[in-house]
């Protein structure tokens, strides 16, 4: 707008979406109603801050094509209703106070962290390494050629793809050539490519492990795939049962059961190779915080025993921070093409700041330097824990204590229910899920908490788990 009154354009595009709607054959009173609507929306959603300068009328009625009355009575509405407030000299700005403060504080609840955090699948945020992130993302830039600024090949940078390659290889025993490397989204974006060009080639139904992320199942059957479950014990996923199941294709967790903590045993690994290549299925391999294993040295992945089967995915969430939304594929050569074409279709390709920035964190050898410190922070955290709960809370046990960033608490059976413990945490300012979130399928989900030890900041932990301890001590 050229009268400089404006709050932006974009809430002008949905008030002219809003008055082409409201049009119609109504005629002033409709456009009206379009007008006041589409305030009052961009009100309710945050769009249209308390303090926010609408539009003058006339330069409103101007972008609108509408009489300026039509406009002067659409804001007259909304001044009586609270929603905006008009004042001598400095024009109409949104309100302070009404509906949309009430909205937005609910916003600001759901956001603020609760005071002691056990949330499962998160890391400490905290202890992201930003120095060296920085300085990395400084001399990536300093030193990146201008093409790589510009679209680039969907599979991501070609620099980060060669050093995802040789750490994969080193740490994870992936068989990892860059070209058959897929940069996207973190693991959910991942997945959902995956799932849908299975979709499109016919596969129809994917198992997944029971208990197991409900995100990911959500997201497999956005792809248009049946979730069927697979069942889980200490030695993994029941993969026996994939060809009673009739899927075409499975999702595991094999390094680390989520959520039990188990680890797909040896005999069960040459299982699910061998039925996937007599069954021409799939093997989606979820290497989410494999990483973090603490007793013993790492299982090497799936993947490296059957790279023409396995779909290898790994992220940043769990090493980093889930908000970077990095993470990455190695496919088998035939679903290559399909999943690259997918990519280019959803995104063109991830962000290319941060991929020339982790590149070079890999490169200069700070990840790995990061991801040792953070091991070593993780196995402490969960000694404390473990040692806390023996001598504060005895009655219950505590498993899957091998790897990754959280533990299972098993309570006793004659105790208040998981689901009651999650709800009384929540009243002292503890977040802990309760086992059942993950659950689905047959059997009976066993009475216990999912508590996330890798959430809280570094500083606060001894706190947290006092608090925990203190809940569960009671039980
Ligand atoms: C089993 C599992 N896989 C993967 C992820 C990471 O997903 P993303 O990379 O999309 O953040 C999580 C996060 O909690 C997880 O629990």
């Amino acid at each position: 707008m050229q009268d400089g009154q404006t709050t932006s354009g974009l809430d002008l595009l949905v008030l002219a979406t809003a008055v082409g709607e409201g049009g119609g054959g109504e005629g002033g009173r409709g456009r009206r109603a379009g007008i006041e609507s589409g305030i009052r929306e961009a009100i309710v959603d945050g769009r249209l801050p308390a303090g926010a300068r609408l539009p003058s009328t006339r330069a409103l009625a101007r972008d609108l094509g509408v009489a300026r009355s039509t406009v002067v009575d659409a804001y007259a509405q909304l001044v009586a209703e609270g929603w905006v407030a008009a004042a001598r000299g400095s024009g109409t700005r949104v309100a302070s106070g009404g509906a949309h403060v009430a909205v937005r504080a609910a916003r600001a609840q759901a956001l603020t962290p609760p005071r002691h955090d056990f949330r499962p699948g998160r890391p400490d945020v905290s202890s992201f390494p930003r120095s060296a992130w920085l300085a990395a993302a400084r001399r990536a830039l300093r030193h990146a050629p201008d093409e790589a600024l510009s679209y680039g090949d969907p599979r991501g940078d070609p620099g980060l793809r060669e050093e995802l390659a040789g750490y994969l290889g080193r740490a994870r025993g992936v068989r990892a050539h860059p070209d058959l490397v897929v940069v996207c989204g973190g693991f959910t974006q991942g997945l959902s490519l995956v799932g849908h060009v299975l979709r499109q080639q016919g596969v129809t139904a994917l198992g997944t492990e029971a208990p197991g992320v409900v995100h990911h199942r959500a997201v497999a059957a956005e792809a248009g795939l049946e979730v069927r479950p697979v069942p889980v014990d200490d030695d993994g996923a029941q993969v026996e049962r994939l060809d009673e199941l009739g899927v075409g294709a499975v999702l595991l967790t094999p390094a680390h059961q989520q959520p039990i903590g188990s680890s797909l045993s040896a005999a069960r690994r040459g299982w699910v190779l061998d039925w996937a290549r007599r069954t021409g299925s799939v093997v989606i391999e979820d290497d989410y915080d494999s990483e973090y294993r603490f007793d013993r040295a790492p299982l090497g992945a799936l993947q490296g025993r059957a790279p023409d089967v396995v779909v290898y995915a790994g992220t940043v969430s769990k090493t980093l921070a889930p908000g970077l939304r990095l993470g990455w594929l190695v496919l088998p050569p035939d679903l290559l093409d399909a999943v690259v074409r997918a990519k280019a279709r959803r995104d063109a390709q991830q962000g290319a700041l941060d991929q020339l920035a982790l590149a070079e964190l890999i490169r200069s050898g700070a990840f790995d330097r990061h991801v040792r410190r953070m091991r070593l922070r993780y196995r402490a955290r969960r000694d404390v824990l473990v040692a806390a709960l023996a001598e504060g809370a005895p009655q219950v046990r505590v498993t899957g204590l091998a790897a990754g960033l959280h533990a299972v608490v098993e309570l006793p059976a004659h105790g208040p229910a998981p689901s009651e413990m999650a709800a009384a945490a929540a009243a002292r300012g503890i977040a802990v899920h309760p086992l059942s979130r993950f659950w689905y399928g047959p059997g009976a989900c066993p009475p216990a908490l999912v508590v996330g030890y890798g959430t809280p900041p570094e500083h606060a932990y001894r706190r947290a788990v006092a608090a925990l301890v203190a809940l569960l001590g009671g039980t």
